[in-house]
């Protein structure tokens, strides 16, 4: 696909992907702009990241052909809700959580070329996953250009619209999980004496490994999990000791949770 690829909005989340983007060879090295209302902090970002700041969101809309909605959800409206006429022709991409192709078939009618894109943090590694909806209005080749763009930083994902909250809870939520996992971890390995940037590097390096080998294996969880409690061993003593703490079931609670507002 042709042309320049304006972020409206350039918080956490779309610099993470702008900056993975960068470090391919898919784009032109002039190829990304942004507009953002802090200006000075938009800015700066340019300087570091390498695109071309907007002051205002008309401007970039008109030297633009595919836009990168992301801004926060509540933001959505009052950015293009103004620009309307101007996103005609256009190609939008949204990474906003909530909003479906639907939701933008409302705010814009059927003149704009809509993607939902659910992403996650893990995309700061270039090991995003990256949720697309399938009801989406794209040309079949630009569809295909822009799940490469997010196949370049990640794993792509066709998603059916009524499985979006779930899967963006998993893919998305789910993260913040893992996290107070690792971190409870860490801090048992350092009152066991470990050093805490060794049990990181321990640590991140197991759940890596236990992904790619659920991904490589195709096994069921419980049969990884099986696979490293030898009987008499010491492993499933601490699986038993998870069982009776309710891990299984927090997993499930956090997830349920998370849906309540997705
Ligand atoms: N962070 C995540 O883990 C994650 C995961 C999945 C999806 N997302 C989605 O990604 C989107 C951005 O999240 P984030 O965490 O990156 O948020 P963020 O860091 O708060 O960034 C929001 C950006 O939107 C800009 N903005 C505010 N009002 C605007 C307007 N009227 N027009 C244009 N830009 C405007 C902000 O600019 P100023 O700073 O100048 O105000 C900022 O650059 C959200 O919709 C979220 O649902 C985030």
């Amino acid at each position: 696909m042709q042309g320049k690829i304006g972020f409206v909005g350039m918080g956490s989340m779309a610099q993470a992907i702008l900056k993975g983007w960068k470090s391919t060879a898919l784009f032109a090295e002039d190829q990304f702009a942004a507009y953002a209302p802090n200006q000075e902090k938009l800015r700066k970002n340019a300087k570091e990241i390498g695109f071309e700041p907007y002051s205002d969101l008309p401007s970039l809309m008109r030297d633009c052909n595919t836009l990168i909605v992301a801004c926060k959800p509540d933001q959505v409206e009052r950015a293009l809700g103004g620009v309307k006429e101007q996103l005609a022709g256009k190609t939008l991409i949204s990474i906003a959580a909530l909003w479906t192709f639907e939701r933008y078939a409302e705010l814009l009618g059927d003149g704009v070329r809509v993607q939902f894109v659910m992403p996650n943090t893990p995309a700061m590694a270039k090991a995003g996953m990256f949720l697309f909806e399938d009801n989406n209005s794209l040309l079949p080749e630009e569809l295909d250009a822009v799940k490469q763009w997010f196949s370049s930083i990640g794993e792509v994902e066709v998603i059916p619209t009524k499985l979006m909250g779930i899967a963006s809870c998993i893919a998305g939520s789910a993260p913040a999980f893992v996290d107070m996992m690792m971190e409870g971890l860490s801090d048992a390995a350092v009152s066991c004496g470990m050093p805490r940037d060794m049990s990181y590097r321990l640590i991140a390096q197991m759940v890596v490994g236990s992904g790619r080998l659920l991904q490589e294996s195709g096994e069921h969880p419980g049969a990884l999990k099986d696979a490293v409690c030898s009987p008499g061993g010491s492993t499933i003593l601490g699986v038993e000791a998870l069982d009776k703490a309710g891990f299984r079931a927090a997993c499930q609670e956090a997830v349920h949770a998370t849906m309540k507002r997705t």
